[in-house]
C-alpha cells in the first residue's frame, strides 16, 4: 500500500534553529520520512508577511535547508524544497481565498495576536490570509497527515473545512488531512524562565543549534534551577530541572526514570555538566554537516531543485484538476 503522505513546513525566520524547534518538531520530521511519503518545505512565502530583508531571507532559506539536511532529512526519502519554487501553492491559495469567509479568516486567533502587536499600517493583508496559503500548502499535495502543535490546530481546522467545502461544491477533489500528534515530541522551555517556551525571541534562554557550542554549554550551566536538590521530574514544582531532564532524555533516548535513578544523590551541577556535554556532542557534528552543505552551494541548489521538481509534479496535477472543476 502507498504510504500516507505528510506535509510540514518551517519558516526561515532565524539564522539558526533552536533546541525547541528540533525536539518539538524537526526530530519528528526525520522519523516520519521512514513511515510516510514526506513533503517538507522551507516556507519562505510565509516569512514575508511582517516585513523582511531580502538578503537575510535568502541566507536564512539556505541555512534552513542546510540544517534540515544536517538533522537527517534525506532527499532520497523525503521531498525537500523551498515553497516559493513551487508556484502552485499561491495559485491554489487564490482559489481557496475565494472560498474563505472574511469573518472566518478574521476568527484566526494567531492573526489577532500577531496583528495586535503591530501598528495597524504594518498589518498586511498577507498576514490576514496566511492561514489560507497554509491550507493550500497542505491541500496541493493531498496530504493525509499534518504534524501540528497547539498553536496550529485552528489553522488545520480551517484547512479541513476548506477541503470539505471545495469537495461538496465542486466534487471530490481534496484529501481532508488529519492532525498528526507526534508521540515523541517535547515542549522545551526557556532555560532562564522555564515557565515560557524556548523561543528565538528570547536569546538568553535558547540553545541555538548553530551558535558556538561553548556558548550553549554556558547557557545550560547557568540555567535556572529550582529550590531543593533532588533531580526529579516534577514540572509543577521543579520546572527548571524537569526541562533539563526532558532535553537530556530526548537527546539521549534514555527515559526520564532512568535519568532520575542515575542522578540520585548527585546535584544540579552534575546534571548540567553532563547535559552540556551531550549537547556539545550533538551540535558539533551537526555544525560540521551544515558547513559542508554551505560550502557546496551548487550541491545544495541541486538538492532543492530536485525537490521542487518532484513537488511541482504533484502540485501541478492537483491544480489541473482544481482548475478544471472550477471552470477554468
Ligand atoms: P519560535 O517559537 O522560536 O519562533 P517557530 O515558531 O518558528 O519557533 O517554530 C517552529 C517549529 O518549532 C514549530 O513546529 C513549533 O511548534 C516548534 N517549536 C518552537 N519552539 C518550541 C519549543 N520551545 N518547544 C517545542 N517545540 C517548539
Ligand atoms: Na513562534
Amino acid at each position: 500500500a502507498a504510504r500516507p503522505r505528510v506535509l510540514s513546513g518551517i519558516q526561515p525566520t532565524a539564522d539558526s534553529f533552536h533546541l525547541g524547534n528540533y525536539l518539538g518538531a524537526l526530530r519528528e520530521w526525520v522519523v516520519m520520512q521512514e513511515t510516510h511519503d514526506a513533503f517538507y518545505c522551507v516556507v519562505d512565502l510565509h516569512a514575508i508577511t511582517m516585513g523582511h530583508d531580502p538578503e537575510l531571507l535568502r541566507r536564512r532559506t539556505r541555512l534552513s535547508a542546510a540544517q534540515l539536511l544536517a538533522l537527517g532529512i534525506d532527499p532520497e526519502r523525503a521531498t525537500l524544497f523551498v515553497q516559493s519554487h513551487v508556484p502552485e501553492h499561491t495559485q491554489l491559495s487564490w482559489v481557496m481565498e475565494c472560498l474563505t469567509g472574511f469573518g472566518e479568516a478574521g476568527r484566526m486567533t494567531q492573526f489577532k495576536d500577531k496583528s495586535a502587536r503591530q501598528e495597524a499600517d504594518h498589518v498586511s493583508v498577507g498576514l490576514f490570509t496566511y492561514p489560507v496559503l497554509q491550507a493550500a500548502d497542505i491541500l496541493i499535495y493531498q496530504a493525509d497527515a499534518v504534524p501540528v502543535g497547539e498553536d496550529q490546530r485552528q489553522h488545520l481546522e480551517l484547512t479541513r473545512n476548506l477541503a470539505q467545502r471545495f469537495n461538496s461544491r465542486f466534487g471530490e477533489t481534496f484529501t481532508v488531512p488529519a492532525a498528526h500528534i507526534p508521540k515523541e515530541t517535547a515542549k522545551i522551555f526557556d532555560l532562564q524562565d522555564p515557565t515560557v517556551k524556548m523561543s528565538k525571541s528570547v536569546p538568553a534562554g535558547v540553545v541555538e543549534l548553530l551558535e558556538d557550542p561553548k556558548r550553549s554549554v554556558k547557557k545550560i550551566r547557568s540555567a535556572v534551577t529550582d529550590a531543593g536538590r533532588e533531580i526529579q521530574y516534577d514540572p509543577e514544582n521543579k520546572p527548571g530541572v524537569s526541562n533539563l531532564l526532558v532535553i537530556y532524555s530526548a537527546l539521549t533516548g534514555r527515559s526520564i526514570a532512568d535519568l532520575e535513578a542515575a542522578y540520585e544523590g548527585k546535584g544540579y551541577g552534575d546534571l548540567k555538566k553532563e547535559l552540556g556535554q551531550t549537547v556539545l556532542e550533538f551540535v558539533t557534528p551537526f555544525q560540521e554537516k551544515v558547513r559542508g552543505y554551505l560550502d557546496d552551494p551548487a550541491e545544495l541548489d541541486k538538492v532543492l531543485r530536485r525537490g521542487a521538481e518532484h513537488a511541482r509534479e504533484v502540485a501541478a496535477g492537483t491544480l489541473k484538476t482544481v482548475y478544471d472543476r472550477i471552470g477554468f
